[in-house]
């Protein structure tokens, strides 16, 4: 049995796999990263990982976001986006389940459905009996169908707020390519500052600065991911955004001791 509230774990696409190549996946990373969760040891853990070059180039050759526009390929391009996920959601599955984490997988698209692309239905049967048995689910952006649109691009981000609020999340711990938000892209600007700690308000006014990242990103970069968060941050979770791809600040964010990165508050 299990009464901890869950921590939310995700896990950004830029940082498990290459974005400037389709289907490359970072499995050196991935494997890190599972053995960071292993060592963290949580027991109400919820896990969701994004797309990167797997979801997203699928989903824009097909404009599959925009939904479905009664065009043939795009239905396979729907089916495809899907299987490319859980080509991705399989190697995170290899890593966790080696590395002894009682994982299990839960695709969105089986159990979500979205109106105008915002999650309108969740059956949430499965997520809670595993929670109760203290297994960990995993979840992932995925193109899922739409009661308006037809189909669409659920991002990971949008249902990692969605859990927090829907389970009373302890905190949010997103992982990505960078050492949490900066006043400008730290990729190309070696004096970009870092954003140590935000309140709500803080975020929103420097929401306008928060770019896109490089590479096809379906769901908005940095700037979408920020966007669908401030739900959950305006119901008082707290959010850590760090760098995933650096030794132990997963774990460290997971266990609650202090990291590189943005801390992110209500007030
Ligand atoms: C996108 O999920 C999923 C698909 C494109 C199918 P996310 O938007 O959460 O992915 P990342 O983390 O930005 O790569």
């Amino acid at each position: 049995m299990n009464d901890a509230k869950p921590v939310i774990l995700k896990i950004g696409g830029s940082a498990i796999t290459d974005k400037a190549e389709p289907l490359a996946a970072k499995t050196e990373i991935i494997n890190r990263l599972a053995e960071e969760i292993k060592r963290a040891d949580l027991d109400n853990l919820i896990i969701v990982h994004g797309g990167g070059s797997f979801g997203h180039p699928t989903a824009a050759k097909y404009g599959i976001k925009e939904g479905y526009k009664e065009d043939p390929a795009q239905k396979l391009g729907f089916a495809e986006t899907h299987h490319v996920m859980t080509v991705l959601n399989g190697l995170v599955m290899d890593a966790l389940i080696w590395h002894e984490v009682p994982a299990i997988s839960i695709a969105p698209s089986s159990c979500i459905i979205t109106e105008n692309g915002k999650i309108k239905f969740f059956d949430e049967t499965a997520v809670k009996a595993m929670q109760k048995m203290t297994f960990t689910p995993v979840m992932y952006g995925d193109a899922v169908l739409d009661d308006k649109l037809g189909f669409t691009i659920l991002s990971g981000d949008q249902l990692v707020a969605y859990l927090a609020i829907k389970y009373n999340a302890s905190k949010i711990v997103i992982g990505v390519d960078t050492d949490g938000l900066f006043d400008c892209d730290p990729k190309t600007n070696p004096n970009a500052k870092p954003y140590k700690h935000l309140t709500l308000a803080e975020l929103k006014q420097i929401q306008p600065k928060i770019g896109k990242t490089a590479g096809t990103d379906v769901t908005g970069g940095m700037a979408g991911k920020i966007a669908e968060l401030i739900p959950a941050i305006e119901q008082g979770v707290r959010i850590t955004i760090t760098g995933a791809t650096k030794g132990l600040s997963i774990f460290r964010a997971l266990t609650d001791q202090s990291v590189m990165g943005t801390e992110i508050e209500k007030a």
